[in-house]
């Protein structure tokens, strides 16, 4: 249904010069702020992945964990969180992932999936595929089965698609 995807494109609002100078940066909250595009956004993100037995969708704080926690009810799939360092309560394993000026790391709790589980990985934005790989990297850890990773918007430019394996990705608006 291509008229849902040009709905969703119409609503990512182009923000120069955030967070920094030089940056466009994507803003997907009139995404969210308008119910039909809202809607239309978890239907074609959960339309991927109807009828492949996915066990968990992980999603990637913070705005990640806007789309993951409805698809994962859309598909009756459980909700696994990755998270920022420091946030997780329980055991977890952690792994680095650079930026563009330094390094941060991302979080996952040990009893969150396990060998065998399908999972899907989900992100609002890919650009360079950093954030996304390391959680490819926390997932295959567990011995969990990656499905594949799904965004809302993509930055092809960024090329984080050949990152992560390109048939692995799937966007729903690409720039
Ligand atoms: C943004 C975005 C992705 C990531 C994409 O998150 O939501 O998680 O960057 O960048 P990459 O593909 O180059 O790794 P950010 O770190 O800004 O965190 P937030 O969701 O908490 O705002
Ligand atoms: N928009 C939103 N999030 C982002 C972007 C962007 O352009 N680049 C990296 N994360």
């Amino acid at each position: 249904k291509m008229p849902a995807m040009d709905a969703i494109r119409a609503r990512i609002r182009d923000v120069p010069d955030f967070p920094k100078k030089g940056i466009v940066f994507k803003d997907i909250t009139p995404v969210l702020q308008d119910a039909a595009t809202f809607k239309l956004t978890v239907d074609a993100l959960a339309d991927r992945w109807r009828g492949e037995r996915i066990a968990k969708v992980v999603g990637i704080e913070s705005r990640g964990f806007i789309f993951a926690a409805p698809l994962a009810y859309a598909l009756g799939a459980g909700l696994t969180i990755v998270r920022k360092p420091g946030k997780l309560p329980w055991e977890r394993i952690s792994e680095a992932y650079a930026l563009e000026y330094g390094q941060d790391a991302l979080e996952l709790h040990i009893d969150a999936i396990g060998p065998g589980d399908r999972v899907v990985v989900v992100d609002d934005l890919l650009a360079t595929g950093g954030t996304a790989e390391a959680v490819g990297r926390l997932v295959a850890r567990q011995g969990a089965q990656l499905c594949g990773y799904s965004f809302v918007v993509e930055l092809a430019f960024l090329n984080g698609r050949r990152r992560l394996g390109s048939e692995q990705v799937s966007s729903l608006v690409t720039f």
